[in-house]
Order: C-alpha cells, then structure tokens, then sequence
C-alpha cells in the first residue's frame, strides 16, 4: 500500500568471573593534583593500554574495534578487564560486587557509569567527551544519553519550554510519555492531529499547514512537539515544521523514538535535526545495537537554553546511571559514524527485499511510498483475514516475537543488526502464520489510538492532581478522566487526564480489550471502574 501523504555477537557473559576476589587493583600510581590532593582520574578503571590504543580495538568484547572512537565503550571494557582478571574488590555501588554467585549472571556486564566506566570523580569527563561526539555526529551542539528511554528525553524537553500555564502545539498521537511530560511541565496543549490513511486506517504525518494554523491561533504558545516518524513509520515535512516554528519564534521538538537510523543513508529521509529541528529525542535502544533504556537526547540551542537544558534532563535522570547502557549509546554512535552507511544501506534493502516478498502474497499488503520511512517494515493483513494478534502467537511461538500485532496490523522491528538471512527467515514464517489463520477479507479499521479526537476540559496537570474518585464504567461518560489509558502498543493514550470521558472512547477501548490487547496504565485494565476527577 503507497502512502503519500505529503506530507556481531555481543560479548558473552563469560567475561565475569564469580568467585572470590583475587587482590587489588594495580592502578597507575595516583597522579598528585595542582591542589595537592591525588588526582583520582583513571585510579580503577585504566589498565596499561590507553582505551584508545589498539589494543583496545583487539579485545574480543569490542569485536569491531569500536573503542578507540568511543570513549565510555573503552571505560567499559578497561573496567571489565579488571572484574575478569579478578582485581577488584569495590567497596562502592553496584551491590552485587560483580560477583555472579548470588544473583547470578543477571548481572553480569554491569558496571556504573560513575566508579566503574571512569571514577566518581572524573567519569564526566568521559560522559562530555562521548556526548560532543554525538553531537558532531548529529549536527547538534547539546546531546545527552539517557539510561531511561526517550520517556525520559520527552519529559526532559517538555521541562525544557516554557511556563507552567503556558500553551504548546503537540501532536495528540503522542506516546504517552509526552502526556505526562505537559503533567511534569504543567504545559497546556493544543492539540494537532494526523491525517488518517483511509486506506489503512493508519496516522500519517501532521501537515504543516494544520501546525501553521495552530500557532496562528495560539501565539503564546511555547512551542511545537511532533512525533515524527510516527509509530508506523509514516514521515511528515519536518523542514516545513521547522520553518512554521521559527516563523513563530519557537522550537520545534521532535519525538523521534523509533528512528536513530534516520539521515545515515541518502535513502532514509533526513533526522529532524538535519531537517531543521531544534531538539530531537530517539530510542538508540529501539533501532541500535545498543542496551535496552538508551536512548538519545539531541539539540540545537539557538532557541533553547542549554543551562535549562541540562537542568531539565537532570530533573529525573537516575544519579547512578548504568555505565553498561551509556557505553553502549556511544558504541551505537561509533558504529553509525564509521559504517553507517553501509549497515543503513542494507538495512533499507533488506525491508525493500521483506517487502517485495510480502507483497507477493495474495491479501497481505504492507505501508509503503514517499510518506513512510524506508526502513520500517509494517504489514497490513486486513486482505487476508488473517487476525495480527493470532499471527504475533505464532511468531512468538517460533521465537520471532514483533513489536506489535493487532487485528490487522503487524509491525516487526527491523534493524541495523538484522543480516539477509535472518529476515528472509523471519519473512517465510510471517507468512506461514499468515497462512495458517487466513480468512475471509475484510476493511481494515483504524483503532482509538489513531482516532481519538479529545475534548479537553481540564490542562493535564489540573487533573493528574485534583481530587479524584472511581466511578463505573456508565457513570465515567461525561465526566473528566483523571487518568491515563493506553492501548499498548503503541502507547498512545485513548484516555487522558483532564479529557471528557466519552461512550466512544470507552467502546473502543473494549474493542482493543476484547482483541487481545493490553490496556496499559489504567488503574481498573478490565475497563469496569475509571478514575475521574470529583465534582
Ligand atoms: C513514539 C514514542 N515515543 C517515545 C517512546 C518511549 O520510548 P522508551 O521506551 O525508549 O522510553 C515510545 C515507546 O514506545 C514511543 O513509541
């Protein structure tokens, strides 16, 4: 289906030793500082090579030699080298003590950013030097890594605009995380919303003239926030919301959680930031080689303030981040910068390859054309009968679990690191559980997720904290939600605190309920009892 709307094996668990502790570290001799205090810098975690040396790219754990361009990736491994050749008995955090005889090998690989990755004392100066290479990489010129997901990158941005009270355009498709930044930041939003593909029933991008018209109406807003590419992978003129934003002497924000690939092949639209975005969030653990919860924050700041940028991102990031997570973002990172295009070369012909397969199969379409990323593979099983929830068993059953699967949807997640082999593998069994549940044909129906069109009686900070009270299902109608609910995935919320409960709203989510989905987030998920604001 064209829409065009315009708009290496990671290192094993091997590597940590389990028993006792063999003696102490045998550091370089402390350095003396000007103040004369020894200077800590590298006290546990440099070994004699430099973790920029050749050596470090040798180390089987780093099998592409990632190190000598990634500076937490090389505060990693020397720490690693140190917990296997049994030289350290932290008296520090992490509790387990890199031990794997009491919780096991769970733990294995972990290892804090602060006192593992570099020392307590010094480990910012790695974290800087990691952080300006993204934003080199980027175009950017402020960039922090996240162990808490684009989650946290949303609500850190949402604390990064302006005033409680004030107004910011954002996109109501929006991942619930942005919802309960506007609560964090006491934003209140004007909502935009996509154009819906009436052939599919999915979101496609917002239209920039729908923003223009926003920020005309509301020019006190704060700013512009989009999710662009949405969670099916439909792209939208970012440049031009880039221009209507400026125009208005706004930034525009952009949530781009599902692709940290994007600009790194002349096939894959450009990244927001390229695009003329001030501030873009993606997950680098979504579509990189990178640990789950990482993710990538990324700015411009000729209209954004980098002090309250940093305080923004600081407000609810962990003070202990795991120094595992951030030197896999800065790997991720080393990996685009080297091969990226090569790896995002093949990852675009490997869907275009799935895709072409798929369509060879009577019934089974999939998103495609000059609105959609070419590198998101979304199949549209509506043609064949077949029920995307009954697929997505099967495939988990053969150990091929996608990200998500509803009635006539089925999204697999394809990345950098997926070769030939294993999606032409992944392909034939998509289709053999196509097979298997086919079916009588049938119109596609687009779910609550892509449809709600809200009434916002209160700013989602007023209600998240007025007085609330559960009430059932036929006494929620008409009242105003206090609460957040989500079919998930996607995650976009159907409910959403300070909106009018309607009878539509709750049919649809019963619909989703009554189809194997999850409804996440909600204090009653059988869908009895909602929590509204009391009168
Ligand atoms: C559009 C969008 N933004 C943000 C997020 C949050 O990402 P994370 O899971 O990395 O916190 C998601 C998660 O699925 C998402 O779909």
């Amino acid at each position: 289906m064209t829409m065009d709307l315009a708009q290496p094996p990671a290192a094993g668990s091997s590597m940590l030793q389990s028993g006792p502790f063999r003696g102490p570290v045998s550091p370089h001799p402390p350095r003396r500082a000007a103040t004369g205090l020894p200077d800590t810098r590298s006290m546990t975690t440099r070994v004699p090579d430099s973790p920029l040396s050749p050596a470090a790219a040798a180390d089987p754990r780093d099998p592409l030699g990632l190190a000598a361009d990634a500076p937490l990736l090389a505060g990693w491994l020397n720490w690693m080298r140190l917990v296997e050749d049994g030289r350290l008995t932290p008296m520090a955090t992490p509790g387990h003590k890199q031990r794997q005889d009491l919780t096991g090998a769970v733990v294995a690989g972990d290892a804090p950013l602060y006192g593992g990755v570099d020392t307590i004392k010094h480990a910012d100066e790695l974290l800087a030097d990691a952080h300006a290479r993204a934003a080199a990489l980027w175009g950017a010129d402020w960039c922090r890594f996240s162990v808490a997901g684009s989650t946290h990158g949303n609500q850190a941005f949402c604390l990064a605009i302006g005033q409680p009270g004030q107004e910011v355009i954002i996109t109501r498709t929006l991942h619930r995380s942005l919802l309960l930044g506007l609560v964090m930041a006491g934003l209140r939003p004007v909502w935009v919303r996509p154009e819906i593909d009436p052939a599919s029933g999915l979101p496609a991008a917002v239209a920039v003239q729908t923003v223009r018209d926003a920020l005309a109406a509301h020019p006190a807003a704060a700013g512009v926030i989009l999710g662009d590419p949405s969670y099916v992978g439909t792209t939208g003129d970012l440049a031009g919301h880039a221009q209507a934003a400026h125009e208005a002497g706004v930034p525009l924000i952009v949530d781009a959680a599902w692709a940290a690939y994007l600009g790194f092949h002349p096939d894959l639209p450009a990244h927001a930031i390229a695009a003329g975005a001030d501030a873009l969030v993606t997950s680098a653990h979504k579509t990189l080689p990178a640990y789950t919860q990482g993710a990538l924050l990324l700015a411009r700041t000729e209209r954004l303030d980098v002090a309250r940028l940093n305080r923004a991102f600081e407000a609810t990031h962990t003070t202990s981040p795991a120094g595992s997570i951030v030197a896999s973002i800065d790997a991720a990172r080393a990996l685009l910068a080297r091969d990226g295009l090569r790896l995002c070369g093949r990852l675009v012909s490997g869907v275009a390859a799935v895709r072409q397969r798929l369509r060879e199969v009577p019934g089974v379409d999939v998103l495609d054309g000059p609105g959609v990323d070419p590198a998101k593979l979304v199949v549209l099983l509506a043609g064949t009968g077949a029920h995307g929830s009954l697929v997505e068993a099967d495939l988990i059953a053969a150990g091929m679990p996608v990200e998500m699967g509803d009635r006539d949807t089925v999204v697999p997640i394809v990345s950098i690191a997926d070769d030939e082999g294993h999606l032409a593998a992944f392909t034939e069994e998509l289709i053999a559980a196509i097979e298997r549940h086919r079916g009588e044909p049938r119109r596609p129906a687009a779910t609550a997720a892509w449809t709600v069109v809200p009434q916002t009686v209160l700013s989602p900070r007023e209600a998240f904290f007025a007085r609330n009270e559960t009430v059932t299902a036929a006494a929620a109608v008409g009242r105003v939600s206090a609460e957040l609910v989500a079919p998930y995935p996607p995650g976009v919320p159907v409910l959403a605190p300070g909106e009018l409960i309607t009878a539509g709203a709750l049919d649809a989510l019963r619909e989703v309920a009554a189809d194997g989905g999850r409804i996440a987030y909600a204090a009653d998920p059988a869908l009895a009892t909602f929590q509204v604001v009391a009168h």
